[in-house]
């Protein structure tokens, strides 16, 4: 579609609080702490930083480039490049992965933050204090009706804003919600850092050991960064596709990461601190967020209004990125089968809740395949198979299909400068595919 026609970002610090209203979310402040935890601490965050910038913002740069020159979505700019079905089952795969199995989940930990957001200022303090936030996170994962009754008004609001378009509204939103997120995440390191016992958390998040990294470590880090920064799943080529064509798109793509990776370096210097001062252990997987972050909380004076403050501006920071993950099955709904933007919304919508339910319980009561439960199945076929092959397929593409293309998206057609041209094209023909490649292999979740 020709540049005149088609919807722009407003400004460039538009585009890139946008495209960081996707990336930041969740995954930041609850998935990246819980898995340096589970994953032995601080040299699971330089491993993830390494891949980060290496395989990372590689394949984010590739996808920007694809969404700008086809000025399609995640669907059709694969479709008009190429007509090899391989190509096209790396971007079916992303698709599915994030579209549909990602955002089943994520909506229920969406959920989880709307529920502690009113739960702050109604005596989620008075627990925490007492040393309870453990407890009282157990015993709300049990009261499964609780937990998809909150999904589900996650998926409505989502479902609702997508239903309408996507619009201004999200890229003005995130221009104001995330520096004030960002602020907030500084005051709490203040509390979070000068707690008795902090010191032992700063230990454990800042001083590698590394003994600790395995085959299974390192696919998490990968997964992580792929999922942090949304990529693997065609969002970022559909927001590539209302960059404007004079947008130096190296330069953005850096800044996305850096404000990415700060804001999820920032979280763990909250919640490593705090789960050491309250004695809470590290590893104990995906409520560590949700269990640490009241009790820094209620060390502070007027601590429900931080902490209600705190979960309304993470809800909304999941809610820009759920509405991002919904938008991918709805343009591909909308573009392969015709369905009006409302009936595609909606019908996504419904059937990712009903989906979601199976992990709601494998978190309560138990529900159990291949000896795992149904959410960390979810989780790793998402993750760990589907997002890294889909990314692997975005990679090899730009990097010997279409490198031409690419190079010349990258300067704007030879107008600005591009010093990592070489490594850039390193990157994306060898040392992504082959890192991926190694380390899915290594990695195995199954
Ligand atoms: N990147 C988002 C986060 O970190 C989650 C997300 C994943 C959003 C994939 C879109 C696509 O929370």
């Amino acid at each position: 579609m020709a540049e005149e026609n088609r919807e722009m970002w407003g400004s460039r610090i538009g585009f890139i609080m946008a495209a960081a209203g996707s990336a930041v979310g969740l995954g930041n402040v609850w998935r990246f702490p819980y898995l340096v935890g589970m994953n032995g601490g601080a040299a699971f965050v330089i491993v993830y930083i390494i891949v980060s910038v290496t395989v990372g913002l590689t394949i984010l740069l590739a996808e920007f480039c694809i969404g700008r020159a086809t000025r399609g979505n995640a669907v059709s700019a694969f479709k008009s490049l190429t007509k090899n079905p391989l190509w096209r089952f790396a971007g079916w795969l992303g698709v599915l992965a994030g579209g549909f199995i990602i955002l089943s989940y994520y909506s229920i930990i969406a959920g989880w933050t709307i529920k502690y957001t009113l739960h702050s200022a109604t005596g989620l303090m008075d627990i925490a204090l007492a040393g309870k936030s453990g407890d009282v996170f157990g015993e709300f994962l049990l009261n499964e009706k609780l937990v998809i009754f909150f999904q589900a008004i996650a998926m409505l609001i989502t479902t609702a804003v997508v239903a309408n378009g996507l619009g201004k509204g999200i890229e003005r939103a995130c221009k104001v919600l995330m520096p004030i997120l960002f602020v907030l995440l500084l005051l709490l390191i203040v509390r979070a850092v000068t707690l008795p016992g902090a010191v032992e958390g700063l230990k454990f998040y800042l001083l590698p050991d590394f003994s600790k990294i395995t085959g299974p470590a390192v696919l998490d880090a990968l997964s992580q960064a792929f999922f942090s920064m949304s990529i693997g799943m065609g969002i970022m080529v559909t927001y590539g596709s209302y960059i404007k064509s004079t947008e130096r798109l190296h330069t953005s793509g850096s800044f996305i990461l850096c404000i990415d990776t700060a804001i999820a370096f920032l979280s763990g210097l909250v919640i490593f601190p705090a789960v050491f001062a309250m004695g809470v252990e590290p590893s104990q997987g995906v409520g560590l967020t949700f269990i640490a972050l009241p009790g820094v909380f209620a060390q502070m004076t007027g601590g429900a209004i931080f902490s209600t403050a705190f979960f309304l501006l993470l809800s909304v920071a999941a809610l820009t990125s759920m509405m991002s993950l919904l938008e991918v099955s709805v343009s591909f709904l909308s573009d392969e089968y015709k369905y009006s933007r409302k009936a595609a919304a909606w019908i996504s919508g419904i059937a990712i809740t009903l989906f979601g339910i199976p992990s709601v319980i494998s978190l309560g009561s138990g529900l159990e395949i291949f000896g795992m439960s149904f959410f960390d199945v979810m989780d790793n076929v998402s993750n760990r198979v589907m997002i890294p092959l889909a990314a692997m397929g975005a990679s090899l593409f730009a990097g010997w299909v279409w490198h031409e293309r690419a190079k010349n998206e990258i300067t704007n057609g030879g107008t600005v400068p591009f010093a990592a041209m070489g490594l850039w094209m390193i990157g994306l023909r060898f040392v992504a595919p082959i890192a991926i490649a190694v380390i899915m292999v290594y990695g195995w979740p199954f």
